[in-house]
């Protein structure tokens, strides 16, 4: 039984939370890229022409599907949390995203897209590898053939930890501190985030796996899909050893 780290509590301040996220330079972009892919080979080649159709694992209170369905992109999502989900519901133009509550590593959406996506490090909530192998698969299983699969995710930040140090800040400011605790040995991280509120100090704790590039590529490939670009964001800036994330794209066959 998976956890639902996004609960009320985190549904309710997770627009104010990070405004950087919702803004026009940040989401125009993402949008610009998701759209040409979700329409590329929609048009058919000599088959039956399909519509420019997406499903986004994850899609929480509707960040990029409700811009991305503004496009003229059908868009479904997969999302354990009825809190996000019921945000994304409240607002304009979600009557034309179908949203399904469910284990975006198992749950079926019931038909196959040009595209899935899978953005701001929503893999690394997946806490196993064993699960993000089988979340891959359950991506290339919704694909239609010639469909891609992208993934925005952090580059492990490894490189913070001195030897003998597993813990780093993220956030230290008046009335909310974040700490990141690494298992270098699982390959896994708790973020521990405290804030303030009407005086009195509330605190959660969310795991998350870390995963590499490499690694995602032989997942990909194990679904059956290879790798056809990697970007550092995306502006299609070029993926080097300093990027800090990257926006990577597999295809499954034709
Ligand atoms: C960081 S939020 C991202 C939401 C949205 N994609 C965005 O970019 O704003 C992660 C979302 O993924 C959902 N989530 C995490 N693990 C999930 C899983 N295994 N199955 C379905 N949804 C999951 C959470 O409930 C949450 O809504």
């Amino acid at each position: 039984m998976r956890v639902d780290y996004f609960g009320e509590g985190v549904a309710a301040r997770y627009d104010e939370d990070d405004p950087g996220m919702f803004a026009p330079e940040v989401i125009a972009p993402t949008v610009d890229f998701l759209a040409a892919l979700a329409t590329e080979g929609a048009a058919g080649s000599g088959g039956a022409p399909q519509a420019p159709s997406a499903l986004e694992l994850g899609i929480g209170t509707g960040r990029v599907a409700l811009p991305l369905s503004q496009r003229g992109v059908l868009v479904h999502g997969i999302d354990l949390s009825a809190a996000m989900v019921a945000r994304l519901r409240a607002k304009p133009g979600a009557d034309r995203v179908t949203a399904i509550i469910g284990d975006f590593v198992t749950a079926t959406a019931g038909r196959a897209f040009r595209l899935v996506y899978l953005v701001y490090n929503t893999i690394n909530n997946v806490t196993s590898q064993d699960d993000q192998v089988e979340c891959f698969r359950n991506a290339a299983a919704h694909l239609e053939p010639g469909g891609h699969f992208v993934i925005e995710v952090g580059v492990p930040d490894l490189r913070r930890l001195p030897p003998g140090q597993a813990v780093v800040p993220f956030t230290v400011r008046p009335g909310r501190l974040g700490f990141d605790e690494y298992d270098l040995v699982g390959q896994g991280m708790v973020s521990h985030h405290y804030w303030e509120k009407d005086g009195q100090w509330q605190n959660l704790s969310v795991p998350f796996r870390y995963v590499w590039p490499a690694e995602l590529d032989l997942m990909a490939r194990l679904a059956g899909m290879r790798l056809r670009e990697r970007w550092a964001d995306w502006d299609r800036a070029p993926f080097t050893a300093d990027s800090a994330k990257h926006v990577s794209v597999w295809r499954k066959p034709g």
